[in-house]
């Protein structure tokens, strides 16, 4: 009885809270005129330009091409590459392998600056996915953890043998390294935690691990909390422990204050397409023009992060890649609600909920974890950490100026986190997307190459030299 009150009154929070941030969101817009302003014939022939580079599979963007791997499930993944899998000449080439996963509301197209770099196109084989429901990637029924997680090991297994990882002799071992942003890294931290073999290292920038998200908060209320009971055991100094506890649920109040959109996103779906994409999608476009911070951008590099977001549209879902394969049949089918989609991963529990995982993919990721072992330190195999902790060499790269995330809750205690081998880098100039930003990106080609050329030499003067500034707080 008392557990389903609670949960009425916790459904009636989020509905509330999450009611008014769609009101506010709208109210802003409409101020700001961004609501009601209609998109010139020029901002919409540059879209669908933007759209005809990023997405046309008969296409070569920057040196990369269009693939769409069908796995064995059937669940068919579009990515972007400057090799070309399963071919004789990227199998035997020496070049590690570097996945990219990107967050919302993005898709392959967020790396582009970093992906086109030439000098990272001859060091390494580089992929750049869609996630599921994203871009050119099929859709999938429900986003939960089990979903999600399995069909992207499964890719990353499949990518390990089109690209030749493991048949590698003893002294010529490739390397994989994942690199991964906001959604991208929220569920790469799993990945690092549940099935840390897929990798040798990841390089993660600003999503949270959700375990110490949870424990930040449970710590914050606890000690809030104990500075209450203080301060009402003696009511003549309650001045000061309430001061505490005030201070202490801060960083929790600021957090909740960014978090607004994510309680808008477990509203009904009509609401939720209706924050995403009314007002001629005047939300997402201002988030686009905030994802470029302070460095200068036309109106071309926004109609570049609209198309990412938007994905194929009806001009390119005919086209075909050299190889003859379409886009899923499935994308036609969520043309319209595509950006339901993107927001599913948010409704799903797929940062939260528990990965069930196959027996398929326990021994695959075994399978692979054996092979790796032989050229790998086993760093972490005996250092189990917190619920969530991760068990693969980790290098977190965060924009310090994230609207998004509060350090204090997503950072704050990350160290215990980490095992033999991690860092976290503080980018004191750069807020939440770290590829997009040219300081940061520049910083982050530097990390790749760093981590791909076998790890010589310390990472924080490596990043130094390309964004002077930047601070190593944690090292192990
Ligand atoms: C995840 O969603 C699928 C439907 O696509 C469902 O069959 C499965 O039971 C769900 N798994 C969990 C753990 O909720
Ligand atoms: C390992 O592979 C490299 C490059 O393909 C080759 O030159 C070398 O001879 C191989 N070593 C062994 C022990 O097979
Ligand atoms: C969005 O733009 C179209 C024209 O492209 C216009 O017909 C429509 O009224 C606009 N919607 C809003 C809410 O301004």
């Amino acid at each position: 009885m008392g557990k389903s009150v609670s949960r009425i009154l916790i459904g009636t929070a989020v509905f509330a809270y999450g009611f008014f941030t769609i009101i506010l969101y709208g109210l802003i817009a409409i101020v700001k005129g961004t609501y009601f302003k209609r998109p010139t014939e020029n901002e919409k022939l540059d879209l669908q330009l933007a759209r005809n580079r990023l997405w046309d599979l008969s296409g070569v963007f920057e040196g990369l091409s269009h693939h769409i791997l069908t796995l064995q499930s059937g669940f068919k993944f579009h990515f972007v590459s400057n090799d070309i899998p399963n071919t004789p000449e990227t199998i035997n080439s020496d070049k590690p392998l570097v996945i990219f996963i990107h967050g919302f509301p993005d898709s392959w197209a967020i790396w582009r600056r970093i992906i086109a770099n030439p000098a990272l196109q001859e060091a390494v084989s580089l992929v750049a996915i869609d996630l599921p429901g994203y871009g050119g990637t099929e859709s999938l029924e429900e986003y939960n953890a089990t979903n999600v997680l399995e069909r992207l090991t499964e890719l990353i297994v499949t990518l390990w043998t089109q690209y030749g990882v493991d048949s590698g002799n003893e002294s010529n071992k490739k390397r994989t390294i994942i690199v991964a942003h906001d959604w991208g890294c929220v569920l790469s931290m799993r990945l690092a935690a549940e099935a840390p073999s897929l990798a040798h290292r990841f390089i993660l920038s600003n999503g949270p691990s959700m375990k110490l998200v949870e424990s930040n908060i449970r710590r914050l209320l606890f000690s809030a909390n104990k500075m209450l009971s203080n301060a009402w055991r003696s009511p003549l100094h309650a001045r000061v422990p309430l001061m505490q506890a005030l201070r202490t649920i801060t960083p929790l109040a600021r957090q909740l204050v960014l978090s607004g959109y994510i309680f808008a996103m477990q509203l009904h779906t009509p609401m939720v397409y209706f924050l995403l994409t009314g007002g001629n999608w005047s939300l997402l476009k201002s988030i686009h023009i905030t994802s470029y911070n302070k460095d200068e951008h036309t109106h071309l590099d926004v109609a570049d992060s609209m198309a990412s977001t938007m994905g194929p549209s009806a001009a390119e879902s005919n086209s075909k890649t050299p190889s003859g394969d379409a886009y899923p049949p499935s994308l036609g089918e969520r043309a319209l609600a595509h950006v339901l989609h993107m927001a599913a991963y948010y409704r799903d529990r797929a940062a939260t909920a528990r990965w069930v995982k196959s027996i398929e993919t326990v021994a695959s990721l075994h399978s692979i974890a054996s092979k790796k072992r032989m050229a790998s330190s086993g760093a972490g195999l005996f250092d189990e950490g917190p619920p969530g902790a991760l068990k693969a060499s980790t290098t977190i790269f965060w924009g310090r100026n994230d609207v998004a995330l509060d350090p204090r809750i997503c950072l704050d205690g990350m160290g215990d986190y980490l095992v033999q081998g991690s860092q976290i880098v503080l980018l004191p100039r750069t807020g939440h997307w770290t590829p997009l930003e040219r300081e940061s990106g520049a910083a982050l080609i530097k990390t790749v190459e760093w981590a791909a050329q076998g790890e010589q030499g310390d990472i924080g003067t490596v990043i130094v030299e390309s964004y002077p500034g930047a601070q190593v707080t944690f090292s192990r």
